[in-house]
């Protein structure tokens, strides 16, 4: 991804979604970096890197959410981009931490991604997954994802990408999380 020098602080906000799942997410500071470079650092592909994370989370078009863990960990993450003069968000990346995955909390920050998104008005969310990450493809098909295209060697091994959508018009897509005030 192209990183922009101009930046631009965001606002932080908290999206409380404790209605639908027993996690909490908010938006990730700048003081939450180290401990988002430490969630990241535990899987081997596709990792953001520090400048990724800063430029992320100075930029009115990126919003990182979280889900606090123990001691000041993180248990997962997730960044959604928009993009002026596309009507779909990209979920960008989500990751939960291995010691608590099958929690919900993938699916509580993706349903806090989409709340974001359709308070941009954005139409619905589109992301490309690995073809073999058979657990975050059954998470995405599970809440209403589709997949509209593979994509060969979309990843730097080669791997190849599902490219999958959601919109939220259809019934079935409509976020439950509810976004609040601090
Ligand atoms: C994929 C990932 C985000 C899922 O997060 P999670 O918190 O474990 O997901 P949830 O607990 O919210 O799972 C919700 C549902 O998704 C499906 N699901 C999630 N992980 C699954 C897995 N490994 N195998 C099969 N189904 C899975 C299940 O239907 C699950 O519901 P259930 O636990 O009641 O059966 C997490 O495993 C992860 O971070 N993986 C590594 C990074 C990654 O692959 N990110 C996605 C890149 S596009």
């Amino acid at each position: 991804m192209p990183l922009d020098p101009n930046q631009t602080t965001i606002e932080p906000q908290t999206i409380d979604t404790h209605t639908i799942e027993q996690h909490r997410v908010r938006s990730a500071r700048r003081d939450d970096l180290s401990a988002l470079l430490r969630l990241e650092n535990q899987f081997s592909t596709d990792r953001l890197n520090r400048r990724n994370f800063l430029y992320l989370l100075q930029r009115a078009h990126a919003e990182v959410f979280v889900v606090d863990g123990p001691q000041g960990l993180l248990a997962g993450d997730a960044v959604v981009l928009y993009r002026q003069g596309v009507s779909a968000a990209r979920l960008y990346s989500l990751v939960v931490a291995p010691e608590s995955t099958r929690l919900g909390i993938g699916r509580t920050l993706l349903a806090a991604t989409e709340t974001a998104a359709h308070a941009r008005n954005k139409s619905g969310m589109v992301l490309e997954v690995r073809e073999d990450n058979l657990g975050a493809l059954a998470l995405y098909q599970r809440v209403g994802y589709r997949i509209v295209r593979r994509i060969p060697n979309y990843y730097q091994d080669g791997a190849a990408g599902l490219r999958l959508t959601k919109s939220f018009d259809a019934p079935v897509a409509r976020p439950v999380a509810r976004p609040v005030a601090r």
